[in-house]
């Protein structure tokens, strides 16, 4: 006889876990939805991204995003004089389009030098990941973690990781100040309460602003504590961080009233953060200011800081070059499409932002922040 032993759903994991120990801050309760080993909406390899998906990013435009940054990562890797060995690393691959695309683009010396390694918890995206690189098969390696990545020169590049990560919610209490919202509740539900703050959210609540009773934030204190990881396998080179987000001035603005978090399923979006936990994302818009003062006190120094429309108008320049004159050709009308799907002002053009910092790489501006603005005024 064949007895069928049914798993716990992640609702009854996470009601179990704030049974025994009581609520949970929201940072725990969106580890579990998304990163639970089994059930979490990224690490059981469920999450869809693209048009059957549930959200588009960059990737999902097509391969023009990959063939900019191979030509941005090309730079970087003559700033450094053109050494012999360039690695790139890339946190936050899905199932790894983006890193075909780049290596697909990747010509001549610069190629000659690269090796490709991408840092992937989940064995069932990495699996994803092996299919589609197969054909790099050589130059690809896996890590599990950044503790596991050997020191390397090159660079650390992100697409929408650090809005994937883990965020605190803080409520304002008016004229008494800011609680934490915590997760209670059973399977059957769950809510917020407000209480005193976790221990996680260490200094970053030392700045507050004062703002109405029910005013909402969010603070991710991992970012920084990712950042100080990656900076320290990191020998000589670059951290490439494109996500959606603003400096910190503009996200903690008086009429974000409901903070930036939000879910998606299907191309909906919706506030429901505490509903079918592992069934969708759950995102919000990433504090630069937070990574910048994190950058500086790691001793990164602050390359560049723009959105993406001039990103893609610098370091998109010998893309766009090449398609002059080619346009009655269907392929350059594609590329043409796309790049103008990625520079769109009133899209992604303006809420993607693109931060480089960099370790023992002086030199001149790279090409992708010869017309953004002065990374420094993120921490003025
Ligand atoms: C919004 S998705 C972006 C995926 C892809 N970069 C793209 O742009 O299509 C966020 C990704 O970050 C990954 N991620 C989150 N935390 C991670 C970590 N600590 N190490 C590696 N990947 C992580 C998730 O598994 C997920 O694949």
């Amino acid at each position: 006889m064949c007895l069928s032993v049914k798993s716990p759903s992640l609702s009854k994991i996470i009601a179990d876990e704030i049974a025994q120990q009581g609520p949970m801050p929201f940072a725990r309760f969106m580890e579990l939805a998304l990163y639970h080993s089994d059930l979490g909406y990224y690490a059981s390899g469920q999450a869809a991204i693209g048009r059957k998906g549930d959200f588009y990013t960059n990737v999902s435009v097509g391969s023009a995003f990959g063939h900019v940054l191979a030509g941005q990562f090309a730079e970087m890797w003559e700033r450094l004089g053109s050494p012999a060995e360039f690695t790139i690393v890339e946190q936050g691959a899905h199932d790894g389009q983006l890193a075909s695309d780049i290596l697909i683009h990747a010509e001549g010396p610069f190629a000659a030098a690269l090796r490709y390694r991408i840092v992937e918890p989940s064995p069932h995206l990495r699996r994803r990941q092996e299919e589609t690189l197969q054909p790099f098969a050589s130059r690809v390696e896996w890590f599990a973690d950044l503790e596991s990545l050997p020191k390397f020169q090159g660079v650390h590049f992100s697409n929408e990781l650090v809005d994937a990560l883990p965020f605190h919610i803080i409520e304002s209490q008016g004229d008494t100040g800011w609680k934490e919202l915590f997760v209670s509740g059973t399977e059957e539900g769950f809510s917020f309460i407000p209480a005193e703050f976790s221990a996680e959210l260490g200094s970053t609540t030392s700045s507050l602003p004062v703002r109405p009773a029910g005013h909402l934030l969010e603070l991710r204190p991992m970012a920084a504590e990712w950042l100080d990881a990656v900076e320290e396998r990191l020998t000589a080179g670059f951290v490439l961080i494109v996500d959606y987000g603003y400096p910190r001035d503009l996200l903690r603005a008086v009429h974000r009233t409901r903070g930036t978090f939000a879910c998606f399923r299907q191309h909906r979006r919706d506030e429901n953060l505490l509903e079918t936990p592992g069934e969708k994302d759950i995102t919000s818009h990433v504090d630069f200011t937070d990574l910048a003062e994190a950058a500086t006190r790691l001793n990164l120094a602050l390359e560049g800081f723009a959105d993406q429309n001039h990103f893609m108008v610098g370091a998109g320049e010998p893309l766009l070059k090449s398609l002059e004159g080619r346009i009655h050709e269907p392929e350059a009308r594609k590329t043409l499409r796309m790049m103008q799907t990625l520079l769109h002002p009133e899209s992604m053009g303006t809420q993607f932002h693109y931060l480089a910092l960099s370790k023992n790489a002086e030199g001149s501006t790279l090409r992708g922040f010869r017309y953004g603005r002065d990374a420094g005024v993120l921490v003025a």
